[in-house]
C-alpha cells in the first residue's frame, strides 16, 4: 500500500509536475516521455488539474513546463557528458531523469527533497519495478536544514565535478533561505562544475494572468516566496558564469510559441546554464 503524498503543502507541487508530464507524454509531438508520471498521478490523492487555468493560458503554462523539463533533461545530460558525473537535483520532487535519460557510465543522480515526497516516490517506483539508468541516491532532507550533511552522507564528493539542478524549487524558499542554498552549494562546487537553474521574476509574482495559479498555490500552502529580477548579477555574485535563456526563446525553439491570451500569460521567469 503506497502512502499517499499530501495534497497540500509545497510537496504537493511535485504532483502538479507529474500531471503535466503525464499529459505531455501522451502527445504525438511530445518533447519527452516520462512513463512514470502517470503512475505518480494515479497513486496520488485527488489533485486539481494542472494548470488550474483554461484555454490558451492553460496551454501556455503546460507548454512552458514541458519545455522546461526538456531544457533540464538536455542541459543535465550535456553536463554529465562534459564530465560532471555527480548530478544533484535540489527539490527533485517526482522527477525521473535517473530512470529515463541516457547517462554516461559512472554518473550518480542525487535527489534531494522532503522525506514525505521521496517516500511516496520510492513506493510508486518500486511498485512499477523501475530500474535506474545511472547510480541513484535519494536524499530526504529539507533545503532549509541539514541537506548538505545528508548529501555528503549519501556519498556526494565535493572534490569531484557536479552539475546542480534547481528546477521549480527556489521560489518556494524565502530570499534568505535561497541565498543560504546558493552559498552552501557554491562551497561544495569543484572547478569545471555546472549549475542549471530556473527562477521567476517579480513580474510573475504580480502577474494578473497568473493569479489563478497563484491563488491555488496559496490555498495549498505552497506560495511563491522569492524572485530574482537580475539573474546575471545574482548568479555572478555567487561565483557563476551565466548563459541566460528566456522561456519565450525556448518555447519558440521547440515550436510551442504561445498565441493570443497564452502569449500574454507566458511565464516571464528565466532559465540559466552556469559554469565555474
Ligand atoms: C514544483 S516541484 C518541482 C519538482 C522537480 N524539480 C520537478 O521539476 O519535477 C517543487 C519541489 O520542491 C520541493 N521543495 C520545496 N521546498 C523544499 C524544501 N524546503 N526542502 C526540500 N524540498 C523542497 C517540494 O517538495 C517539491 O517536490
Amino acid at each position: 500500500m503506497v502512502r499517499v503524498i499530501s495534497a497540500e503543502g509545497v510537496g504537493s507541487t511535485s504532483l502538479l509536475l507529474a500531471l503535466a508530464r503525464a499529459a505531455e507524454s501522451r502527445r504525438p509531438d511530445r518533447l519527452f516521455t516520462d512513463p512514470y508520471a502517470a503512475e505518480f498521478a494515479a497513486a496520488a490523492p485527488v489533485v486539481p488539474d494542472l494548470p488550474m487555468e483554461a484555454g490558451a493560458r492553460r496551454t501556455a503554462l503546460a507548454d512552458y513546463l514541458a519545455v522546461r523539463t526538456r531544457f533540464f533533461d538536455d542541459s543535465l545530460v550535456e553536463a554529465a557528458n562534459f564530465g560532471c558525473r555527480q548530478v544533484v537535483q535540489l527539490g527533485a520532487g517526482l522527477d525521473t531523469r535517473a530512470f529515463r535519460l541516457d547517462w554516461p557510465p559512472g554518473t550518480t543522480v542525487y535527489e534531494v527533497d522532503q522525506p514525505a515526497v521521496l517516500e511516496f516516490k520510492e513506493a510508486v517506483l518500486a511498485r512499477c519495478g523501475a530500474m535506474p539508468r545511472s547510480g541513484r541516491m535519494v536524499v530526504p532532507a529539507d533545503l532549509t536544514g541539514e541537506w548538505v550533511a545528508a548529501l555528503l552522507d549519501a556519498g556526494f564528493d565535493p572534490a569531484e565535478r557536479v552539475v546542480w539542478a534547481a528546477e521549480g524549487v527556489l521560489y518556494y524558499l524565502t530570499p534568505e533561505d535561497g541565498d543560504r542554498v546558493m552559498v552552501a552549494l557554491g562551497e561544495r562546487t569543484a572547478a569545471g562544475s555546472r549549475f542549471v537553474v530556473e527562477h521567476i521574476t517579480r513580474e510573475v509574482v504580480g502577474s494578473a494572468t497568473l493569479s489563478g495559479v497563484r491563488s491555488e498555490l496559496v490555498r495549498r500552502r505552497a506560495e511563491w516566496r522569492s524572485f530574482v529580477d537580475d539573474p546575471v548579477a545574482w548568479l555572478r555574485r555567487h561565483g557563476w558564469h551565466v548563459r541566460l535563456f528566456t522561456p519565450n526563446e525556448l518555447l519558440a525553439a521547440s515550436g510551442r510559441q504561445p498565441e493570443g491570451e497564452g502569449a500574454e500569460a507566458r511565464a516571464t521567469g528565466w532559465l540559466a546554464v552556469c559554469e565555474r
